[in-house]
């Protein structure tokens, strides 16, 4: 059976309209997603739509249309984007759907059993932007002598009755997990965040609202509906077939990682893990906070006009380059500047130079001096033997870096080779040889189709469509482009597809 593997997006707010960050998220989920798929495993790569609370109610109100028919619009915005961006989720969950709510009042009931659910009061303050409480110290100085949440966003002094969850009561527990978890919160700077929050002690946790209607009413209490955190984590188990623990998708529970911006880090890591536990669920695995990027050097915001839509992005450049472009650029966790020059330099240098140079130089030489013919392995020189050797060690590598969510390494990884091959080719210069040796010139070439082979079957997870034609040209069979595969040699004497050049280099307009 093959191993199995749960990888989820967060759930995107409706309130507003896809943009490069979201897009962020979701990329680097399917990355992982194709890279598990291409390495064996049975993957459930899951996204959606958070639909429910304050903020969405209000945005909906603003549109002057009824929540539900306003979450029916934009909720079909955020599948747009993954289509834009050659996203590969198998599932797509909406909040609004009635699996989703059966599987939070379930929840809720089990969180009741065991005790750790009580009714009681709310009065403070609330930021309906991050849908979240915050105590009167964490907040800071805003304009007027207001006051502003930690984030910035506005907040509301609340007072209503509330459901409460008993979060103070889970203080040791969570620590437990963390300390026999050592990877469950990563990079490691972001549990030492949640180790430090979480050990400064835990109050309980406001989980339900009275003011208003939009969310999942809370089982027997109609003036009650579900705080919308708590409705929306439990999207992934919803997914995976919650309440029902026969369900056929119930095997890929735990997730094995949730992917999260820094922003949303508190809520997956501390209340989530608390929730599970209490109903006898067992915790992700894994959540990975990633960073946010700014614009140019600028914060993205919609007053600025600087927000970028995926499909704008796409449009202009391409989207394997920008999806390369997007997980090359800053080593993951970090906070990253999405500037277009580095964009273009990017593309030109690592994509038309390094790999489109390498690939279109080794297989015209085949297409004119071979008959374009693929040479059968030959004689290796101690050179040869090396080369292959790196390329023939990069599976290994980069299953231990994405098994971390190191995109940046791993493609430095196999950009090393990449640049390897093309020190390789000139020292070599096969064209050369076609004078000198033509028996040494076809051994050449073999290396380097071998080398490219690797190396395309490898980065078909990130550049789908480019390393599909690359694969194409080098007469790879569709039914063997995984990573198992590499272990068979391609048989010499197939006739390769005459090459085209699969990155062209980006010319600014007018330059
Ligand atoms: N609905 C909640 C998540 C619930 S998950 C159970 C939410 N939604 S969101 O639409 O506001 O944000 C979703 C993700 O987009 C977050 O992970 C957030 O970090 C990410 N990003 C939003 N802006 C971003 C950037 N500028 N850069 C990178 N990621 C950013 O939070």
């Amino acid at each position: 059976m093959k191993p199995k593997y749960y990888i989820t997006t967060p759930i995107y707010y409706v309130n507003d309209q896809p943009h490069i960050g979201h897009a962020y998220t979701t990329l680097a989920c399917d990355v992982l997603a194709r890279f598990k798929r291409l390495d064996g495993y049975d993957v459930m790569f899951l996204t959606g739509t958070d639909e429910h609370g304050q903020k969405v109610e209000k945005a909906a109100e603003a549109a002057g249309i009824d929540p539900q028919s306003f979450t029916d619009k934009v909720s079909v915005t955020f599948r747009e984007m993954a289509e834009v961006m050659g996203i590969s989720n198998d599932a797509f969950i909406r909040t609004t759907e009635e699996r989703h709510k059966r599987a939070c009042q379930a929840l809720w009931q089990k969180l009741l059993d065991a005790g750790d659910i009580y009714l009681g009061g709310y009065e403070g303050w609330y930021a309906v932007r991050d849908e979240a409480f915050y105590d009167e110290g964490e907040l800071i100085p805003g304009p007027n002598g207001s006051k502003l949440a930690p984030t910035g966003a506005a907040v509301e002094w609340v007072v209503e009755p509330s459901y409460f969850f008993r979060l103070s009561a889970w203080q040791d527990r969570l620590l437990a997990y963390y300390e026999a978890n050592p990877d469950f919160i990563l990079p490691p700077s972001r549990r030492n965040e949640v180790l430090g929050f979480v050990k400064g002690g835990l109050k309980d946790l406001s989980v339900s609202r009275a003011s208003f209607k939009w969310g999942v009413p809370v089982p027997n209490d109609p003036d009650h509906v579900m705080y919308v955190w708590l409705d929306a984590l439990t999207n992934y188990i919803t997914a995976a077939g919650y309440p029902d623990e026969t369900a056929e998708n119930w095997r890929f529970w735990p997730a094995d990682l949730h992917m999260v911006g820094k922003d949303i880090l508190r809520f997956h890591t501390v209340f989530w893990p608390a929730f599970l536990m209490s109903a006898g669920i067992a915790p992700p695995k894994r959540v990975f906070a990633h960073g946010w990027w700014l614009i140019e050097g600028e914060k993205m915001s919609k007053s600025i006009g600087n927000v970028i839509a995926p499909r704008d992005l796409v449009a202009q450049f391409g989207l394997d380059p920008v999806r390369f472009f997007l997980l090359r650029e800053v080593p993951f966790g970090n906070d990253g500047d999405f500037q277009r020059k580095a964009l273009i330099s990017r593309m030109n240098v690592e994509l038309a130079n390094d790999l489109g140079n390498l690939a279109q130089r080794s297989l015209s030489l085949i297409a004119k001096n071979c008959a374009g013919v693929l040479p059968a392995q030959g004689a290796l020189t101690e050179e040869d033997t090396a080369i292959l050797a790196a390329a023939s060690a990069l599976p290994q590598t980069l299953r231990t870096l994405l098994d971390r969510q190191n995109f940046h390494e791993a493609l430095e990884e196999v950009w090393k080779v990449i640049r390897a091959g093309n020190g390789f080719i000139d020292r070599q210069a096969p064209w050369s040889l076609k004078k000198t040796d033509l028996a040494r010139m076809a051994d050449v070439l073999r290396v380097l189709a071998d080398v490219l082979r690797t190396v395309a079957t490898l980065l078909q997870p990130v550049m789908p469509t480019s390393m599909a034609k690359m694969l194409d040209q080098l007469g790879v069979p569709e039914d063997a482009r995984d990573i198992a595969a590499l272990a068979t040699p391609l048989p010499g004497g197939i006739a390769l597809p005459a090459p085209a050049g699969v990155f062209p280099r980006f010319v600014e307009e007018g330059a």
